[in-house]
């Protein structure tokens, strides 16, 4: 049966969508793209049919998928015994539950798990973690996959295995949003580009310095992509976190980790 590839994919600072793009490729087909980083993005229902196959990727917040993002797919994207990959990025810590609940999710919405993977990408809160991942190595890791995973869909084996992939019950505690206020120095020229690209809207367009407390998730997005470095977290806690963060976690490197079924 010819089936459809499509990706459906959140963000918020492009290492996911580097890594999705790359396991599409592998497949060697046209596939249709549902970037959900934008909230306009995620106000339509998706139902896919029994002929698709869906891959699926989102970065790992707090061990976690990130809580909005579970939210929306349990309400609005269904699947009729679809065929789907589900995939996670995280910045060098772990992944602790964020691709059994990514699998769970899904599988609870009638689709059917053919492989899984977590993939490294540069840590949202920082270069010095993780930098330039997903690299070459990564990425052509990423090909492969989707090229194995093309082969598998079309072997006759497929249909007696159920997938298994690495995370516990019960799930790790995600994330707790204390409202933290990411802040906006004197250089910021209101040029846009941060209230164009926040996945939760909370940056005002005509005034860039005023964000809503209470939508920002702590993506990074905005300090990222800031063209003049004018936005930051400067709380004094966030600081001293972050130092002994990069302290642990910037020597250590972690290589992706897959599952077929
Ligand atoms: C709020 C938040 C929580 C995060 N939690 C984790 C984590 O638990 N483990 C980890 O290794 N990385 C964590 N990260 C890092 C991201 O998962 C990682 O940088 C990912 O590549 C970001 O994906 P994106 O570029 O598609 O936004 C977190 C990032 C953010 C913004």
């Amino acid at each position: 049966m010819k089936r459809n590839l499509n990706l459906l994919y959140f963000s918020a600072t492009d290492t996911t969508a580097k890594v999705i793009k790359s396991i599409a490729k592998g497949f060697n087909e046209d596939a249709k793209e549902y970037n959900i980083t934008l909230p306009e993005n995620r106000i339509k229902s998706l139902n896919f049919k029994k002929n698709d196959i869906v891959i699926i990727e989102v970065p790992v917040y707090a061990g976690r998928v990130p809580g909005f993002l579970s939210e929306y797919f349990s309400a609005k994207i269904h699947g009729n015994n679809t065929y789907a990959v589900f995939i996670v990025v995280y910045g060098n810590r772990a992944y602790d539950d964020a691709l059994l609940e990514l699998k769970d999710i899904f599988e609870g919405n009638s689709f059917i798990g053919v492989a899984g993977g977590a993939f490294i990408g540069e840590h949202s809160y920082t270069e010095k973690i993780a930098a330039g991942r997903p690299n070459e190595g990564d990425l052509d890791i990423a090909y492969k996959f989707g090229w194995d995973i093309s082969k598998k869909i079309n072997s006759i084996d497929i249909f007696s295995k159920r997938l298994k992939v690495k995370g516990n019950y019960p799930y790790r505690k995600g994330m707790v949003y204390e409202p933290v206020m990411i802040d906006t120095d004197e250089n910021c020229i209101n040029c846009g580009i941060c209230s164009m690209h926040c996945p939760m809207g909370a940056i005002n367009k005509t005034d860039n310095k005023s964000i809503d407390i209470f939508k920002c998730i702590r993506c990074c997005s905005c300090i990222k992509r800031c063209p003049v470095n004018a936005k930051d977290i400067n709380y004094d806690l966030h600081k001293i976190f972050l130092k002994e963060f990069i302290n642990t976690y910037s020597a250590v490197r972690l290589e992706p980790e897959l599952f077929i079924v």
